[in-house]
């Protein structure tokens, strides 16, 4: 008889966002008349960027005509984006990236779960919760054994390495979501010391770069001494450009990256060849549209216009005396439940009072406990409307 993957019955009923998701239906049918202001799960609002629709629009022109159409792309990404652009980025940045350490992926959730297919079950995997639940998620699916290291508002949610937590797989993500910390270049080194020093493998979640403001924040892993024989960076449009609909991202791993004998880059190639048949072709002019000086001025427009949610939010929150982290390098801000409210319980409060959808801390893990989120990729509109709201239920609470 078939025998299910039976760690299926070791993850929570649902996930995260689906379990939101629900409870939010739920309530709008009993409310139909109800407007719901969401600051919950991280999707943008905004519209792709100009130049990157003008190149989507080329690339269905290019598929329609036979000189111009293409078939399958190449597995690991299109040279005209994986090389010429992407690997590029990073040298300009002066991050030394070979054009054949760059993959091209459909988003970075998806490659956050495929790229465990690099590691062997008996790994263990170490999460530095709070943290975007996937990470556990996927890790639980595979039978692997987690670590989970908390992080606080006293280590500014970006906790060192400590001997007493040593782990094969280490899960880094700056800027961080949920918390919107930022490791320093000091406290990555250490991190990257310590997994040379252990044999272990970092995957530095970089989805949120493009949000850093302080100019002393690395903005990849790869910026660190030593990362490139202890890391896999993985990268995302989705809310840099807005891509979480279209999906696109990229992943850097270091031809240097050995293990047993094994090259990461190596079985990375391997795998995508086996397993995709590579992203779409209008997708990826679309995401190399990204990487132009006019898309970078467009996309830098709309993550400014997010930033600017971010401030209406704090405002309200230094005003209310409620204490918080991000905000400023990141798109998120995590704030501590007033009134030692549990993280369900004000998310429940927050949508039955004044239909405000956030994130519970609890979601991302039990330090999170206590602890709440807001997205800041939503309309101005909608954010000062939620703001106003929260500022006046605070009062009354
Ligand atoms: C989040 O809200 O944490 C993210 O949008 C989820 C994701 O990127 O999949």
């Amino acid at each position: 008889m078939i025998k299910p993957n039976m760690n299926y019955a070791n993850l929570k009923d649902s996930y995260l966002f689906f379990r939101i998701a629900q409870k939010v239906k739920k309530y709008s049918e009993l409310n139909p008349d109800k407007k719901i202001l969401r600051l919950g799960i991280g999707d943008v609002s905004l519209p792709l960027a100009k130049t990157v629709i003008s190149a989507l629009k080329t690339g269905v022109n290019d598929q329609a005509e036979k000189f111009s159409f293409h078939g399958y792309m190449p597995e690991c990404g299109a040279p005209f984006l994986r090389t010429t652009t992407i690997a590029e980025f990073y040298r300009k940045r002066g991050v030394n990236v070979a054009d054949d350490e760059v993959f091209v992926s459909s988003g970075a959730s998806d490659e956050l779960g495929d790229i465990l297919d690099l590691f062997d079950k008996e790994n263990s995997a170490l999460v530095i919760e709070p943290a975007y639940p996937a990470y556990v998620d996927a890790n639980i699916i595979a039978g692997r054994k987690i670590i989970h290291l908390s992080s606080s508002i006293e280590n500014g949610f970006t906790p060192e390495p400590d001997e007493d937590h040593i782990a094969d797989i280490i899960y880094i993500c700056s800027p961080n979501n949920p918390t919107g910390a930022v490791f320093t270049r000091e406290k990555l080194k250490k991190w990257v010391d310590f997994a040379n020093k252990h044999g272990s493998i970092i995957l530095f979640d970089a989805a949120y770069e493009a949000f850093i403001e302080d100019e002393n924040i690395p903005h990849s892993i790869f910026e660190i001494d030593g990362a490139n024989t202890c890391a896999i960076e993985i990268c995302s449009l989705s809310k840099t450009a807005g891509f979480t609909g279209t999906r696109l991202g990229y992943t850097v791993i270091p031809k240097a990256l050995v293990r047993n004998g094994m090259s990461f880059n190596s079985m990375w190639v391997r795998n995508r060849t086996t397993k995709t048949n590579g992203v779409s072709y209008i997708i990826q002019k679309g995401g190399a549209a990204v990487f132009t000086d006019q898309g970078q001025k467009e996309i830098k427009e709309n993550i400014a216009y997010y930033k600017e949610n971010a401030k209406i939010l704090m405002r309200v929150l230094d005003e209310c005396k409620i204490k918080y982290t991000g905000g400023v390098n990141a798109p998120y801000i995590w704030l501590k439940c007033p009134n030692g409210l549990g993280s369900w319980d004000f998310f429940d409060l927050l949508l039955d009072k004044i239909q405000v959808v956030g994130t519970p801390g609890e979601g991302f893990g039990r330090c999170g406990e206590g602890f709440f989120r807001f997205s800041t990729f939503g309309s101005h509109e909608d954010t000062n409307e939620a703001a106003e709201k929260i500022k006046n239920l605070f009062e009354t609470i």
